[in-house]
């Protein structure tokens, strides 16, 4: 069977994209059988940029026959100009947890009504094939900042990112649906209808 690495750290993700990918033909593996993913410096201008950089670094360490993915993802909340975007998981600053980035993100929303809270999770995965080739698949979900956070589900801005069609947080909503909706369920599915195309 072809061997897809997924280069992160995150076991979460590497479940996820497991998940997504039954009965794709591929074995999904983490960057463990490369001896772990190497510390990168995430310094792209788009999630694509960044998503590259690290499937890159992890394809250096990985078997010449092997399938590297990636993804990058994060929050865009228009009243903010596409904020945190790329800077999602640094929002409040380096090292910061997923609590400052939500406080920081409440407090910048907090003159903004209902309909100024607009947002959006986006996606974007980077698919290396053994020849090197490189191909990138987007996913996104709408939906609108809450004014407090709610549900225990989840992590990073789950508790107050409410997806479109629905009432709840998608911490409160949680994985059952949040595996449906999500950009990176998206992006996953549309990689996975290339795969088998
Ligand atoms: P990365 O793609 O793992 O680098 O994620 C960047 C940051 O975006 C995370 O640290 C979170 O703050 C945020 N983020 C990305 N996806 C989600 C999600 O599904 N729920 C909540 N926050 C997310």
């Amino acid at each position: 069977m072809k061997q897809l690495i997924v280069a992160s750290g995150n076991a979460h993700k590497v479940e996820e994209f497991d998940g997504l990918l039954e009965t794709s033909g591929f074995e999904v593996c983490s960057a463990k059988v490369c001896g772990g993913m190497p510390y990168v410096l995430e310094d792209g201008d788009t999630f694509g940029a960044n998503a590259r950089i690290k499937a890159l670094a992890l394809r250096a360490l990985a078997p010449k026959d092997a399938w590297i993915v990636s993804d990058d993802s994060g929050l865009e909340v228009d009243a903010l100009g596409g904020a945190p975007g790329i800077h999602s998981a640094r929002y409040a600053g380096e090292g910061a947890s997923d609590l400052h980035n939500l406080n920081k993100l409440l407090l910048e929303l907090e003159e903004q009504p209902a309909a100024q809270r607009a947002a959006r999770f986006r996606c974007v995965l980077c698919l290396i094939d053994p020849s090197g080739s490189e191909q990138f698949f987007d996913g996104a979900c709408e939906g609108r900042i809450a004014n407090a956070p709610a549900g225990a589900d989840g992590f990073g801005y789950d508790p107050v990112f409410v997806p479109e069609g629905h009432s709840e947080s998608f911490a409160e909503l949680g994985e059952s649906i949040k595996s449906k909706l999500s950009h990176r369920a998206l992006a996953v599915l549309a990689m996975r209808r290339c795969l088998e195309s």
